[in-house]
């Protein structure tokens, strides 16, 4: 498929590159990709960045089918632009997609339009230290209509954004509270989707947590509202007497691209990385042991997040005395290292874009 290019003529200022925050600032352009029952995906097309005219019955406004993903582009210091894993996120949109029940797109064309994307708005990546040009791909069903029923129209369209820390504390530990009342996800549901019902329905509690003065949520199972399952919007890692814990994916957890290149480095190391059901009791036991040495969330938003306290039910866990331990900040510097190709990439994980 041919992907027109339409220039933005009166392209923004860049913004201060030492203070950028997360996803504040969109660059000049924006690719669009249209699909119609019975014609398929068509009219790709690359276009000033800029609002969308959408009926204000359309579907996504009312019953949210849609789906995002979350990656990021690096300027190398000698001037190449690396993606990292990026046919990883495009996989899952699919994943996402089928449940949703939102027609799949070609992940190889979107590779291609991401990169022709990113080649038309290359000086907007940022090259100050832990910055990067985050990528925002999305879909939205279009169709103006409010009964529910999958959409037979949708637009596929990816943003860019120059990006610092996702939290204001960077790789500083932050204050984590266990939310035991609010669920994020149930096995059945949407948790393994990135769709916005998922962020939707993490807000309140997140809310909740920074009026107790804490960053984010420790989410518990929707079930027996015992076992973790993520943090935030990222996923979780703990380190437990020397082994490394994470929840396994059950079908309300999402298989974070960061998670998966975490326990990869780990096992590369020869660190023993268990991916098995964690319940918070077992937390809290290992914590009185002594023996809760470091945790930490993974996403690509903000790679790794260390924790330096948790709050469950009033149980007050400093871990690693609310500093940075020495796994979560060489997975950080080991992963931001290869993204930015500072670190050779001996998994192959980085894709060139030229
Ligand atoms: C992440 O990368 O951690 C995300 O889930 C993206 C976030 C901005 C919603």
């Amino acid at each position: 498929m041919n992907i027109s290019i339409t220039k933005n003529t009166s392209p923004k200022a860049k913004p201060d590159q030492t203070n950028l925050g997360f996803g504040k600032y969109f660059t000049d352009h924006m690719f669009v990709l249209d699909y119609t029952a019975g014609k398929g995906w068509h009219d790709a097309r690359i276009v000033p960045y800029g609002p969308l005219s959408l009926d204000p019955s359309a579907m996504i406004l009312h019953y949210g089918q849609g789906i995002f993903e979350g990656m990021k582009a690096y300027r190398t210091d000698d001037g190449r632009v690396l993606l990292f894993r990026p046919q990883k996120n495009l996989e899952r949109a699919n994943i996402s997609n089928a449940r949703l029940d939102i027609p799949a797109i070609d992940e190889e064309f979107a590779l291609e339009a991401l990169k022709e994307l990113i080649k038309v708005d290359a000086d907007w990546i940022p090259t100050e230290p832990g910055t990067s040009l985050y990528i925002r791909p999305f879909i939205i069903a279009t169709d103006p209509y409010l009964g529910v029923k999958p959409s037979s129209t949708y637009k596929f369209i990816i943003i860019l954004s120059p990006v610092g820390a996702y939290y204001p504390e960077g790789l500083n530990p932050v204050k984590i509270y266990v939310e035991d009342d609010y669920v994020r996800a149930v096995r059945g549901g949407i948790g393994y989707a990135k769709t916005p019902g998922n962020y939707a329905a993490s807000i309140r509690a997140q809310t909740k947590a920074h009026e107790l003065n804490y960053t984010q949520v420790l989410w518990l199972d929707g079930v027996e509202r015992k076992y973790i399952e993520e943090v935030g919007t990222m996923n979780v890692f703990f380190v437990i007497d020397g082994e490394v814990v994470t929840p396994e994916l059950n079908g309300s957890i999402l298989a974070g691209v960061t998670r998966d290149s975490t326990i990869n480095l780990l096992k590369s190391w020869g660190v023993k990385i268990t991916e098995r059901k964690l319940s918070i009791e077992e937390l809290y036991e290992a914590h009185k042991a002594g023996k809760l040495d470091e945790a930490f969330g993974t996403g690509t938003a903000a790679v790794i997040s260390p924790m330096g306290e948790l709050n469950w039910k009033g149980n007050i866990m400093p871990i690693n005395n609310g500093e940075t331990g020495p796994l979560s900040a060489r997975i950080y510097d080991t992963i931001t290292g290869i993204q930015s190709g500072r670190i050779e990439d001996t998994m192959g994980w980085t894709v060139e874009v030229k």
